[in-house]
């Protein structure tokens, strides 16, 4: 049998080449790129390499990019950090109620327990964030807006560039989680007006535990990690250099075929689409029918339990989630489901697909008969 993934918004698959760089410099770029020494100096080198890769992905300077553990320290610290900084300009927040939970419960920190006043935006039925609720929920107390690139379960892309220059507009710092936007679709933090963005390497193919956050120069956080400044004091602690070095390695392959890349997973990814509505009745698609991150697919096939499918596809070789993988094993509907107007019970009924590098033409047709297969037999079981 055998094994599809079609699970790449949880994380990918390390690109062999990427694997192969992380190697060699764990054996042989060892060095402290805090030394002032050659190795230590062969570090840095390398370190610095991987950070222009990302700034130029970005079109920010290298100076603006800082490596943290992922895109979850990265979100923390671009809310919690910039909060601190500047609470003397205001106590009020904006982020979206179907934010990741890296930014979510930050939110949720900062407004039940230190203080701060959080407005929740909605999105609307097919996910989208919308601008003019952004310029509503403004007051004279805001200091900070965080709204997601691409949702992570129903891949809606946002318009950030409306969102940025609202925000730049009034003179408030405007933070955007791109952990599943990077590396797929093109983010230039000059046009889209983005103060703060975060960015994570295992969802492109790079290795787990390493990100970066994009701060925009004259912008400072207040960390809570003391020790030795590295990451100019953003964020101390020796750096994770073989994750680095390979996070600009990942960065720098998915930027040569990003374009390429983004035709191709669109193409398989309705190719699914089409097989399965074509050949199942009662199916919904959730997200942005066409404004949707290439690789997503996110399905509710009503009447069957989401839970029971997912296994009965692993158990064929098929690797999916419910909703998004960080809330899989709860039984709590999903928040980004329900927010855009799903009942707990058709939560709970959805997949989500979500296709990468690793998939072609064969994987998409054995997968869509599978799920034809199996969902009817879940149904017929439960007399739907
Ligand atoms: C939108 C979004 N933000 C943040 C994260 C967290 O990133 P990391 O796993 O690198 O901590 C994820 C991971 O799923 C995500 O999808």
């Amino acid at each position: 049998m055998k094994s599809i993934y079609l699970d790449h918004s949880a994380t990918t698959p390390v690109d062999k080449r990427v694997a192969d760089v992380v190697r060699d410099c764990m054996l042989d770029n060892f060095g402290n790129p805090s030394s002032i020494h050659s190795f230590g100096r062969e570090a840095r080198d390398v370190k610095e390499n991987a950070r222009k890769i990302i700034a130029d992905m970005i079109n920010s300077s290298p100076e603006e990019i800082y490596f943290t553990s992922g895109g979850t320290e990265a979100d923390n610290l671009a809310l919690l950090g910039y909060v601190r900084k500047y609470d003397d300009r205001g106590k009020h927040i904006i982020v979206s109620s179907i934010e990741h939970p890296a930014v979510l419960r930050t939110a949720m920190e900062l407004d039940e327990e230190l203080g701060f006043n959080v407005t929740y935006v909605e999105p609307d039925e097919f996910g989208t964030i919308h601008p003019g609720a952004i310029a509503e929920a403004i007051t004279d107390g805001t200091i900070l807006i965080s709204i997601m690139h691409v949702n992570n379960e129903v891949g809606t892309i946002n318009d950030v560039v409306a969102i940025g220059k609202i925000a730049r507009e009034k003179g408030i710092a405007f933070h955007t989680d791109a952990v599943q936007s990077f590396g797929k679709i093109p983010i230039d933090v000059e046009a889209m007006n983005i103060d703060m963005l975060s960015l994570s390497s295992h969802k492109i193919y790079g290795p787990k535990g390493v990100g970066a956050i994009y701060i925009r120069k004259g912008i400072e956080l207040q960390t809570r990690v003391f020790g030795g400044k590295q990451e100019s004091g953003v964020r101390s602690g020796t750096e994770n250099l073989p994750g680095i070095v390979g996070m600009g390695l990942a960065a720098q392959i998915s930027g040569e075929i990003i374009d390429q890349e983004a035709r191709d997973i669109g193409n398989l990814r309705d190719e699914l689409s089409r097989l399965i509505l074509d050949q199942l009745s009662n199916v919904k698609l959730n997200g942005h029918p066409t404004n949707r991150l290439p690789g997503n697919l996110s399905l509710t096939f009503y009447g069957v339990e989401g839970e029971a499918l997912l296994l009965t596809l692993d158990l064929q070789g098929i690797g999916v989630s419910t909703g998004s993988a960080c809330s899989s094993g709860k039984s709590d509907a999903s928040h980004v489901l329900t927010a855009i107007g799903l009942s707990d019970e058709d939560a709970n009924s959805t997949i989500r697909f979500t296709l990468g590098r690793s998939n072609n033409l064969e994987d998409i047709q054995q997968t869509a008969e599978i799920i034809i297969n199996t969902v009817n037999r879940l149904r017929s079981m439960s007399g739907d």
